[in-house]
């Protein structure tokens, strides 16, 4: 594998198991607040982390031995209405500069199953940023926010709220490779 794509996969890999273990970091937070859909909500989006970094881990099992990865990473939790913000921000630099950019640098260097691995984690980010921006403005007015159930696509993380569809639209998964938090 081409070097930047495979440092830029290491790097991906650092960041969405990162943030796999701070949303549970933060359901537990919100869990105290008894916020118990924004708790749902960050157990569903912490498990579609968890297939991102599985997802990426898999396209470097070529590589033997310990790398460093640097990612962007937030820290200084606080309450739910600061975790959310920081859920936020996080997913924006995913959303506005990480992945756009890892995306080029892999087409360009025609590593195609990176280049796919960081379009599926991409898809599914801008679903958690809307996702958390929901959960924000009901926290913002002392509410628990609305949420029907919210299905997790074992095989690419894409995440929606309601029914699993007949077919992810994402990596094209049948119905039965969602898994529901309701
Ligand atoms: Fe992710
Ligand atoms: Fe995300
Ligand atoms: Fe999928």
């Amino acid at each position: 594998m081409r070097k930047m794509t495979e440092q830029n996969m290491i790097n991906a890999f650092g960041g969405e198991s990162q943030a796999h273990m701070r949303y549970l970091h933060f359901a537990n937070q919100a869990e105290e607040e008894n916020f118990t859909n924004v708790t749902r909500l960050f157990r569903a989006i912490a498990h579609a982390e968890y297939v991102h970094a599985g997802d990426h881990y898999k396209v470097l099992k070529h590589l033997n031995g310990g790398f460093v990865a640097n990612s962007m990473a937030a820290f200084g939790p606080g309450d739910t209405l600061k975790n959310l913000q920081l859920a936020i921000d996080g997913e924006t630099f995913e959303i506005e500069e990480m992945y756009p950019v890892y995306i080029e640098v892999a087409k360009f260097q025609e590593e195609k199953n990176a280049q796919r691995s960081f379009e599926w984690s991409y898809a599914s980010e801008k679903l958690h940023r809307q996702l958390f921006e929901k959960a924000l403005e009901a926290v913002n007015s002392g509410n628990d926010v609305e949420l029907g159930d919210i299905q997790v696509c074992e095989v690419c993380g894409y995440t929606l709220e309601g029914e699993a569809p007949d077919r992810c639209p994402v990596c094209n998964a049948v119905k039965e490779k969602f898994t529901a938090f309701r």
